[in-house]
């Protein structure tokens, strides 16, 4: 069985920086195969883990949505759309040592694409089941969840800095899940960029009133931004280093 986790929470506030960190947790613990996917049209997941990504599924999607159109059509003679789509699929997943990528890119051009996303649908339902685990890195609309293209997953973790307001959106972002089709099995939240770790107690009050069940506080470090800057990969970051040994803490306490 996959267990499958997604990153959630309004813009900025780390979910590619967690998941980017959490898959790389569990790839050095030996729990691949894992299957990492950037879910949000601006991806950049690639950049926290330092790998280089070639093409997105919406890529495939508007190449085949044009097919018929284009000077040249890119699907051979006496192949159909959906053998072309599996053969691309192909194509954009990223095979690392320890993981496996895909990007989802944009969601939506002109045109219709119902036909395009339900074969995508029918591939990523079918290929996730390869791997131990799915980490899936999300916009704050969860569109390709809620959309159904992305198979429904078990954890959600919602991830807030340590401000009111964030705590609120992660609040209805819960709220918005409950009202989807299906329902992950645990809802967490995630706090980070906390100042010495400490919460303070307006933003647990904000917590409880959401509430929403906190797993754990991540603090601000100040070596992510030192290798943000610097443009290396956070997954090299020391394993010493406050927000790696915070993430494992909070991986141990889910009992992955
Ligand atoms: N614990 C932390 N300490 C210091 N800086 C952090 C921490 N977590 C994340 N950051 C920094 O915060 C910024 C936003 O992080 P990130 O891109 O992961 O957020 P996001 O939620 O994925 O944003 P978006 O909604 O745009 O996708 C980045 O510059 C990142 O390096
Ligand atoms: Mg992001």
């Amino acid at each position: 069985m996959t267990y499958s986790i997604a990153m959630a929470g309004k813009g900025g506030v780390g979910k590619t920086t967690l998941c980017g960190l959490f898959l790389n947790y569990l790839a050095e613990k030996g729990k691949g195969p894992i299957l990492a996917v950037d879910a949000d049209p601006n991806s950049n997941l690639n950049e926290v883990l330092g790998v280089e990504t070639a093409m997105t599924l919406g890529d495939i999607r508007e190449e085949i949505a044009k097919s018929e159109f284009a000077e040249k059509n890119p699907i051979p003679a006496g192949m159909s759309k959906q053998e072309y789509a599996n053969m691309r699929f192909g194509d954009a997943l990223v095979e690392m040592d320890k993981y496996d990528m895909l990007v989802m890119g944009r969601t939506q051009g002109k045109g219709c694409y119902c036909f395009i996303n339900d074969l995508l649908r029918d591939q990523l339902q079918r290929y996730y089941k390869n791997y131990n685990f799915m980490l899936v890195d999300n916009e704050a609309g969860l569109e390709h969840i809620s959309r159904g293209i992305l198979p429904p997953v078990d954890l959600i973790l919602l991830v807030s800095d340590c401000s009111r307001r964030s705590v609120q959106a992660a609040g209805r972002i819960a709220e918005m899940i409950t009202q989807l089709d299906f329902k992950a099995n645990k809802v967490c939240l995630i706090v980070n960029r906390v100042p010495e770790g400490k919460l303070e107690q307006g933003v647990l009050d904000e917590i409880a009133e959401q509430n929403l069940s906190l797993i754990g506080v991540i603090p601000l470090d100040e070596s992510v931004y030192k290798y943000d800057a610097a443009g290396k990969a956070l997954v090299s970051l020391p394993e010493d280093s406050p927000i790696k040994k915070a993430l494992g803490e909070i991986v141990g306490k889910l009992g992955i």
